[in-house]
């Protein structure tokens, strides 16, 4: 979006839109691109800029603030988060507005130190509850730590009755659009994908945060990538179910295979699962997305994982996709794992260890020698049978 939106009276998007952006921490597809929203309050006295965009955005942002006030006059800079998409243009804006002083965490200050050269005496650190008067406006600062790192704070405007949670509730979304309402169905899906693979291991935290934002009579929610929600209800709602691990009958199944045989057995597999009418997502991990397996593992029951067996051990596919899964840690602990082998095995034992490393319960697994035969698929229509009835079972 090139222009500036006056989101509320006094509370300005200044961000920047990256519509071409396909990648994010060499992991998160981006197929509608991203934001990097920034926020301008302009109260009596005082101007606060809350977070800033990536370093390539520095010059948009500094001119869409010039739209607004002389950059130069700029009193605070709200660093709710010090990663390089919201803070890599920070040198930029704190060299625009000579007085400005960085408000965040000490964490953050810490932080601005090591990322962007900020000196302390240009920092001001703010406790849980802490308040700066811009006259007119007021900005009242939450610890929110570990969402996603452990710097990260929330501000809010009670004013515009605005909530600046950087990152978190956040979606990876271009437009030309501010508000979710006016983007309408991408909105909540993006949001969960992003919940998935960015704060999914931080669940009990952003509960914690969720229980703080309800003490707030929140209005606007804002942050830092994607639409600005103005029905909050939709958003915190839907973030809360995620957070809270609350679980849908339904099993995601991941599986590579090189000559057919362990996608003969998850056909099989797949076809007993659903012949007990209970819903079935299937990622063939050769042309799989990372990131929206995570998705569907928010709610998900039960994995399954199958892998033809791989120098000993499961197929390096499978081998990265379990490991995100177990770095990313999603709710449902029910888990089933089958493969075949030319002579050895072993991918089957291999993926049962690091998934109870995991915490999960695994099913007694399927591995078979050679393409299956018809007790092969007979014993994962079995397996197929067995998680379904306890993913109905709850
Ligand atoms: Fe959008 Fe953690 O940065």
């Amino acid at each position: 979006m090139s222009k500036v939106v006056e989101m509320a009276p006094g509370i300005f998007w200044v961000g920047a839109t990256d519509w071409h952006r396909r990648i994010f921490d060499c992991f998160f597809s981006l197929p509608y691109g991203t934001s990097y929203n920034s926020y301008l309050i302009k109260g009596g006295q005082k101007t606060a800029l809350i977070d800033t965009v990536a370093r390539e955005f520095g010059d948009q942002l500094i001119g869409k603030i010039g739209t607004v006030v002389d950059p130069s006059t700029i009193d605070y800079l709200v660093m709710n988060h010090a990663e390089p998409d919201h803070g890599g243009t920070i040198p930029q804006v704190m060299a625009a507005a000579p007085k400005a002083k960085l408000v965040a965490t000490k964490r953050g200050v810490e932080m601005a130190a090591v990322f962007y050269d900020v000196p302390p005496e240009r920092c001001r650190i703010v406790a849980d509850g802490e308040t700066l008067d811009l006259g007119g406006k007021t900005l009242q600062f939450l610890d929110t730590p570990w969402l996603h790192w452990p710097e990260t704070m929330t501000t809010f405007c009670p004013q515009g009755q605005a909530l600046f949670p950087c990152d978190f509730l956040g979606a990876h979304i271009a437009s030309d659009k501010l508000f979710a309402e006016e983007i309408g169905g991408l909105s909540i899906p993006e949001a969960k994908r992003y919940y998935a693979a960015i704060m999914m291991p931080f669940a009990s935290r952003a509960l914690r945060a969720l229980d703080k934002f309800d003490e707030l009579p929140v209005k606007l929610v804002a942050p830092s990538h994607g639409p600005v929600h103005s029905t909050p209800e939709h958003i915190l709602g839907a973030q809360r179910r995620w957070a809270s691990g609350a679980l849908e009958p339904k099993i995601v199944v991941l599986y590579a295979t090189m000559y057919g045989s362990t996608e003969a057995l998850k056909a099989a597999l797949v076809d007993a699962v659903s012949s007990k009418g209970v819903e079935v997502v299937e990622y063939n991990l050769a042309v799989a997305d990372l990131s929206h397996i995570m998705a569907d593992l928010v709610d998900a029951r039960a994995l399954v994982v199958g892998s033809p067996t791989f120098i000993g051990g499961a197929h390096p596919l499978v081998h990265t996709a379990v490991e995100t899964v177990r770095m990313l840690r999603p709710p449902g602990k029910l888990a089933a794992v089958f493969g075949s082998s030319g002579w050895s095995g072993g991918a089957a034992a291999h993926l049962k260890a690091r998934l109870e490393s995991a915490g999960y319960e695994v099913l007694e697994p399927v591995e078979i020698k050679g393409p299956p035969r018809a007790a092969d698929l007979e014993a994962a229509r079995a397996l197929g049978q067995q998680v379904a009835e306890r993913v109905l079972a709850g």
